[in-house]
């Protein structure tokens, strides 16, 4: 999940609060979660949430209990939950949240990468600035007939986001060595490392050392939850390959995702081996933070038949126009 941090200077009573909110893309209503912010010595956790125009703030169930209960107060569209609810409501609350970051589009938005290592499919969709980062495998550079880095460089030409490019060992100080080596070729490469033990340690070297990793070949939520917990920055479970041996790579998908989300941790879920709109779609409504896709199922998802017959019409109207 994304995060970014905002400074809140805000008064919280009489007097004058401040504190580091992490701001975290969790929800569509769930847009900015506040971090510890303290009121003389009481530490209090607070979430803001924006909540559409028109829907009231509900107030949780009188049925849990009151320690355990939330407490919203409306202000504008944004609205302040206490989760360790404090003595009395405060209007100071409402001047918090008014002055808390608003949250970037961007947060909200799931990220399309590219899954291919062929530069014109690369050059392709980044002209309708539809690519946010590259996925690229060993499969994939084989395809390309050229050397790794090559390759790699030249992506990073074209695209300015993460890369991922993956290491070849299997085995712990082999993937350590990789992955430093694929970090130093350009700024925003990602080292992709199999999800296997050794693979887990490398991740943990990895991480600690500032190097982005993405977890690949995940097919399962166990698998998931010990790649985070090493420090993965992406975690890529296999939808289409666990639906080719008639598993449910969606369901996959969402557990991993309702797991993170449990206990807020920050790796990023890349919805991968994506074969067709329908993927593309219920990754979406999930709420995947990427979603790496074939070039060809990004012409999928441009195309309709009536935009072509429509287009078509209208070229055929115009030329009945008569020319100044
Ligand atoms: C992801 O990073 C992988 O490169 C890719 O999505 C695998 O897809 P496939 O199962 O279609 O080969």
């Amino acid at each position: 999940m994304l995060g970014r941090q905002g400074v809140l200077g805000a008064p919280f009573g009489h007097r004058q609060t401040e504190g580091l909110v992490e701001v975290l893309g969790v929800h569509p209503h769930e847009v900015v979660r506040g971090g510890n912010l303290h009121r003389g010595d009481a530490p209090q956790l607070w979430r803001v949430l924006r909540i559409p125009p028109g829907e009231a703030a509900r107030p949780e169930a009188r049925s849990r209990p009151k320690e355990q209960r939330r407490t919203i107060w409306p202000h504008g569209d944004t609205h302040a939950e206490v989760l360790s609810p404090p003595e009395r409501p405060s209007h100071a609350a409402l001047t918090l949240t008014a002055e808390l970051p608003i949250p970037l589009p961007e947060e909200r938005t799931m990220k399309i990468f590219i899954d291919t290592a062929d530069i014109d499919e690369i050059r392709d969709a980044a002209a309708m600035g539809l690519v946010d980062g590259v996925t690229t495998n060993p499969s994939l550079i084989a395809k390309t007939g050229r050397p790794q880095k090559e390759v790699t460089l030249e992506i990073c030409e074209i695209v300015d986001g993460p890369i991922s490019a993956e290491v070849l060992a299997t085995d712990y100080e082999g993937m350590v060595r990789e992955g430093r080596e694929l970090a130093s070729w350009h700024r925003n490469i990602v080292v992709k490392i199999p999800l296997i033990a050794e693979g887990l340690k490398a991740v943990q070297t990895l991480s600690q050392e500032g190097i982005k990793t993405n977890v690949t070949l995940c097919f399962s939520p166990t698998q998931a939850l010990l790649a985070a917990k090493s420090g993965a920055t992406y975690i890529s479970p296999f939808l289409g390959r666990v639906d080719d041996i008639s598993g449910e790579g969606m369901e996959l998908l969402e557990q991993i995702l309702a797991i993170y989300r449990n206990y807020d941790i920050k790796t990023e879920v890349l919805a991968a081996s994506i074969r067709h709109p329908l993927h593309v779609v219920q990754a979406m409504l999930l709420g995947a933070d990427v979603a790496t896709l074939p070039h060809k199922v990004i012409l999928q998802l441009l195309k309709h038949p009536l935009t072509d017959i429509g287009l078509q019409k209208f070229l055929q109207d115009a030329a009945k126009t008569p020319k100044p």
